[in-house]
């Protein structure tokens, strides 16, 4: 008898990969994320395509602030070309936006278009595509532990109360399920201060493709790769 492949719910993925793409053809590094854009249609085709129903991209760290200011205007820009071009289609699809992240920095257009994607495709429940923005999972760890304690100093909690499930609950990933499979592309095997709590218990893979190349097919490659690992959450099972 067939037994049913496992799918993940959530996929996070880590794009990472684009300036090297673009240094192997001579081009700006801003090109590379152009190229880049592209994958983030495919994978978001082929999530829809393979029943996914959580996608987070890491789009923007918080240290990505530190990169030279054309390179850091040319995201900016490239964010908001793509949520005018694409909010309407997104929707169509099924696809609901979320921006995940500290909205501090950004200008005014930017958070214009955070809010337009955010509106626009509010109602599309086929699958939820999280952009990580601004994104910083140390950041926001501090943040849960700065809510808490307020909390408890105005006694509307005790410590005994903090949980794991209250304290998941002061994350900026609040009601999205932890991630199942984490990816990152162009072979680093690091995360990179991206989704360090929620990612606990989620299989993690490295594919050597750049992200720019990181198509339909390679998405599905992926998903063969995740039906193969055998989750235990710390357990064991009966063969080992
Ligand atoms: C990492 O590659 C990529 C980024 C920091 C930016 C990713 C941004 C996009 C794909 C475009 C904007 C996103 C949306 C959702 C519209 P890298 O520059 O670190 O590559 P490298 O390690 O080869 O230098």
């Amino acid at each position: 008898m067939s037994q049913e492949r496992a799918i993940p719910k959530h996929v996070a993925i880590i794009m990472d990969g684009n300036g090297r793409w673009a240094k192997q053809r001579n081009k700006e590094r801003y090109e590379g994320h152009i190229a880049g854009v592209e994958s983030v249609r495919a994978a978001v085709r082929a999530a829809v395509r393979n029943g996914v129903e959580w996608l987070t991209l890491y789009a923007f760290s918080t240290e990505n602030w530190g990169r030279p200011t054309a390179e850091v205007e040319a995201i900016m820009e490239l964010f908001c070309r793509t949520v005018m071009g694409e909010a309407d289609d997104l929707a169509r699809q099924g696809v609901r936006v979320r921006i995940m992240g500290e909205r501090t920095r950004f200008t005014a257009k930017v958070l214009e278009m955070i809010d337009h994607i955010e509106r626009t495709t509010a109602e599309a429940d086929k699958l939820t595509l999280v952009l990580a923005f601004n994104y910083s999972a140390r950041r926001e760890m501090i943040l849960a532990t700065r809510a808490l304690a307020e909390r408890v100093s105005k006694g509307e909690i005790t410590t005994d109360d903090i949980d794991e499930e209250r304290f998941a609950s002061e994350l900026m990933s609040r009601g999205i399920p932890d991630p199942d499979f984490v990816i990152r592309t162009s072979g680093e095997c690091r995360l990179s201060n991206f989704l360090l709590w929620q990612s606990s218990y989620a299989e993690l893979y490295f594919p050597e493709v750049l992200w720019p190349d990181f198509d339909e097919a390679e998405f599905d490659k992926a998903m063969e790769e995740y039906a193969r690992r055998e989750r235990r959450y710390g357990l064991v099972t009966e063969d080992c």
